[in-house]
This record gives structure tokens, sequence and C-alpha cells, in this order.
């Protein structure tokens, strides 16, 4: 272990104690095991692996990423080799990474979910995380708009796993507060909050859109202010449920305006295209700032953001 991880960087999650606030967020680290050749693993308190279905689901066709103005849009359509296939390639391997991996389930049915789960479960991951919220599913169906459906879908891997079990929620929800507060009465130990937000472009000289899903999951820095919106409406709401920030963080800072906004974690996306060691860099600018605001640790910061 480095010397990255101190008491200025040790974090509380629920029933977990994190090294570090930090997460890798799902489908922008792979499978986690091969990201850890050019990635900094060793500044994450955990890392999410790309979601994966009962099934393989071969995504859609190229394009399906591109970038738009300061963000990205994607449209991967959960590209994945399917639960068994997963657990015997990289089961094994998870070890060697150095990092707790959270396993990330997808699938269309709270059935589906439930064996999912169970599946990365016996792989060996140390938390779920169940995707209620991809952007990219055929059909346009999204869990994550519905507080009944998430409800149901959780409660079904909450029977099936003992590990920690979260729910990544949309920022396309009419009330994300309904949806956490299902979620969280259904058994999730935390929410992750935000997946991408719906977005489009268009290529002008074809004049169809940029990726082939036509709409896709917007990410990156201008997602910052929806996804933290959503963390403190939650965070103000529901103080006692535990959140992982997602969406835009790029610097030390946004991870304290996070934690501010009452995140107890940070996870990292698009960041890790441009800048796959981003996390050390990210870790060191963070715990910096705090000491130049007088915090001992960045535990101090969770929930302290203050209203006018
Ligand atoms: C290319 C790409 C693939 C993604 N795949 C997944 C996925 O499989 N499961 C998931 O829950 N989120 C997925 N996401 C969403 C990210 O985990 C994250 O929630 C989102 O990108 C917002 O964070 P960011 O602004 O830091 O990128 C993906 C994002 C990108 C850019």
């Amino acid at each position: 272990m480095s010397s990255l991880h101190t008491v200025a960087t040790a974090m509380p999650l629920a029933s977990l104690s994190l090294r570090s606030p930090l997460v890798a967020a799902s489908g922008t680290v792979g499978s986690v095991v091969d990201f850890a050749s050019v990635g900094s693993l060793d500044a994450y308190g955990a890392a999410t692996a790309k979601s994966v279905s009962r099934d393989p689901w071969p995504g859609r066709p190229a394009p399906r990423i591109a970038p738009v103005g300061t963000g990205m849009l994607n449209g991967i359509g959960i590209q994945n080799p399917g639960i068994a296939a997963w657990s015997q390639t990289y089961g094994p391997r998870l070890g060697d990474t150095g990092v707790p991996i959270w396993g990330s389930a997808v699938g269309g049915d709270p059935a589906e979910f439930a064996e999912v789960a169970a599946g990365l479960e016996s792989a060996g991951v140390q938390a779920v995380e169940v995707n209620l919220s991809c952007p990219n599913l055929e059909g346009g169906g999204m869990f994550a708009l519905d507080p009944s459906a998430s409800a149901a879908v959780v409660a079904a891997v909450r029977q099936a796993v003992s590990v920690p079990v979260s729910a990544k929620l949309s920022p396309n929800s009419e009330d994300i507060v309904a949806v956490a507060a299902a979620v969280a009465e259904a058994g999730a130990d935390w929410v992750v909050l935000t997946n991408t937000v719906w977005g489009v472009g268009f290529d002008l000289e074809t004049r169809k859109p940029l990726i082939t899903g036509g709409i896709g999951g917007y990410s990156g820095a201008p997602l910052k202010p929806i996804a933290l919106r959503c963390v403190w409406s939650v965070h103000q709401a529901l103080p006692e449920l535990p959140i992982v920030g997602c969406g835009g963080v790029r610097t030390g800072r946004d991870v304290i305006e996070y934690l501010l906004a009452g995140a107890s974690a940070v996870a990292l996306g698009s960041i890790h295209f441009a800048e796959p060691r981003a996390g050390r860099r990210i870790l060191r600018e963070a715990v910096r700032l705090a000491r130049r605001h007088e915090a001992r640790s960045l535990a101090e910061f969770v929930g302290e953001a203050s209203s006018w």
C-alpha cells in the first residue's frame, strides 16, 4: 500500500472502510483487471467493473462514442460477455488488481438482475452495484425512472447476495429523491448518483446522429452540476443514506464539492479516457486542498455544505 492512503483519505461507506473516497466508475475502466496496467488503481477505494448481464450482449455498432462540447456522448449498449464468461475470465484475476472490485449488474427484469448479482458475488466482488439507469437499452426503458420498478430490482438482488448492494440512479428521473427512498427501503446500502444524462448530437455532413443509437448518455464536465444537485437533494431528504457521487469529476476541488453536498465517496468516469492515471493526481489535489482548508481528513467534509 502506498503513502497515498493515510488517515486523511480513509472513508467509511455503509459497512465498508474505504482507503480512499475515490471510486472508478463502471464502464470507464473495463473489467478493471486490464485497466490495472494503465491506470493508478492504488488511488481508489474501489473500482467498479463494466455492467454485466445474464446473456452476452453484443453492444451497438460503431460509432458509439463521440466528443460533444466539453463532454462525451456514448451509446455502447452495455457490450459484455454475459455473467458466466465474465466470471470465468475475470473472477480468478480480481485479487491481482490490488483494489476492491465492485461488480455492476444489468438486466431486463428483477430475476435477471438477481442471477447476475449472485454470479458477481461468487466471482469475488466486494459489492454489487445495480445499474438501474443505463440510457442505452433497446426500447429506451429505464428502471430508474420508476420508484417501484427500481425497488423491485433492488429487493430481488438484496435477497440473492450477502455483499453490500448499491443502486445507480439517473439524473433523468423526475423525482430522484423518491427513487432513492424506494431503493433504500428495498435494501440498498447506498446509492450512486448519477449515471449519464440523455443527450444527442448530429453530424452536418451525414445529417445523422453522431452515434448509431441516436440518443445516448452524456457525461463529463457538463454533468457535474446536474449530478451534484442530485446528491445534495437526496442527502437533504435522506441524510442517513450513504451516497457515491458521480459526474464530471476532474479535480480535487470537484471531489470536495461532492463530499460537501453529502457524498461519502466520489466516482471518476470519463476522465479516464483522457487521463488514465487521473486518480492519483485528483486524490493528491483533494488532500492538499483539505489541508489548506484546515481539515485533517476528507471525511470531515461529508455533508458539511450549508444553505444561505
Ligand atoms: C463509455 C462509457 C461507458 C459506460 N458504461 C457504463 C456501464 O456499463 N454501467 C454503468 O453503470 N455506467 C456506465 N457509464 C456511466 C459512468 O459510470 C458514469 O456514471 C458517467 O460517465 C458519469 O460520470 P463522468 O461524468 O465522470 O463520466 C459509462 C460511461 C461511459 C462514458
